[in-house]
């Protein structure tokens, strides 16, 4: 992809995309596997999030971004995806690197629509990445799914002690998908690497992406635990298999 030539849109011809940064190693899982690796209803964890987005007629490709040195990816049988879903060898030392290098190695066009979402989020429903697509479809900015903070939130001091409570009001969790315009990512995370998620480094360029609304259970992976909770809501969604 051009990283020049970023804000020209051709709005009639753009497509939508997946991005999938799988290039972690999940360190709070405490496990050798990498994260995206670990057992879940059967599959890998990162098979759940690609199913979702691979059965999604409106995304024509899914990249995921994969470590140089991953040799587990291909001891598993994607066929079912057949070439909808391309593997890229490309992930760097963080997230935000695993992503830009994703979009520039991915050669889409700059007005092309990119979704990413993380490989640890595998209980996403085609009716909120349905969602997604049609309140961004026609947005000068791109967003994300989110959800608003349900607990009450408290600032922390060096010794664990509460040195104030958060306003929570107005507060969101940010969720993935997030998506955006392939150009205007790849500028955005060019110009702000020191993110842990793509909107702030849009927020970086001064721009205000929109919070659409999504549900608890799109949860990320994060705590050997949270493995138990995914298996049951994949259960009552109907596995994918
Ligand atoms: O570690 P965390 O759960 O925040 O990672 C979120 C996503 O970013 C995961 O899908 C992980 O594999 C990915 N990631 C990556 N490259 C890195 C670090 C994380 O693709 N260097």
């Amino acid at each position: 992809m051009r990283a020049n030539n970023l804000l020209i849109y051709n709005r009639a011809m753009s497509e939508f995309h997946a991005l999938v940064p799988a290039a972690g190693f999940g360190a709070r899982m405490g496990n050798e596997l990498p994260k995206q690796y670990l057992p879940l209803a059967g599959q890998p964890l990162i098979f759940h999030a690609l199913h979702t987005l691979c059965a999604s007629a409106e995304i024509a490709t899914v990249f995921v971004v994969l470590a140089p040195e991953d040799t587990l990816f291909h001891s598993y049988d994607w066929s079912r995806f057949g070439d909808k879903l391309q593997p890229l060898f490309c992930g760097g030392a963080t997230r935000a690197e695993s992503v830009l290098n994703g979009l520039l190695a991915s050669e889409l066009e700059p007005d092309d629509w990119v979704l990413v979402h993380d490989a640890a989020r595998p209980c996403l429903t085609q009716a909120h990445l349905a969602k997604l697509i049609a309140e961004l479809r026609d947005d000068e900015v791109g967003g994300i799914l989110a959800v608003p903070v349900a607990d009450t939130l408290k600032r922390a001091d060096a010794e664990g002690r509460i040195l104030h409570t958060e306003n929570r009001e107005q507060l969101w969790q940010a969720q993935t998908p997030q998506m955006f315009r392939a150009g205007l990512l790849a500028q955005a995370l060019q110009q702000c690497s020191s993110v842990t998620d793509e909107a702030s480094a849009v927020e970086a360029l001064g721009l205000r992406p929109k919070l659409v609304l999504s549900e608890s259970g799109n949860f990320k992976v994060t705590y050997p635990q949270d493995l138990l909770l995914a298996e049951l809501l994949l259960n009552q969604q109907g596995i994918r298999t």
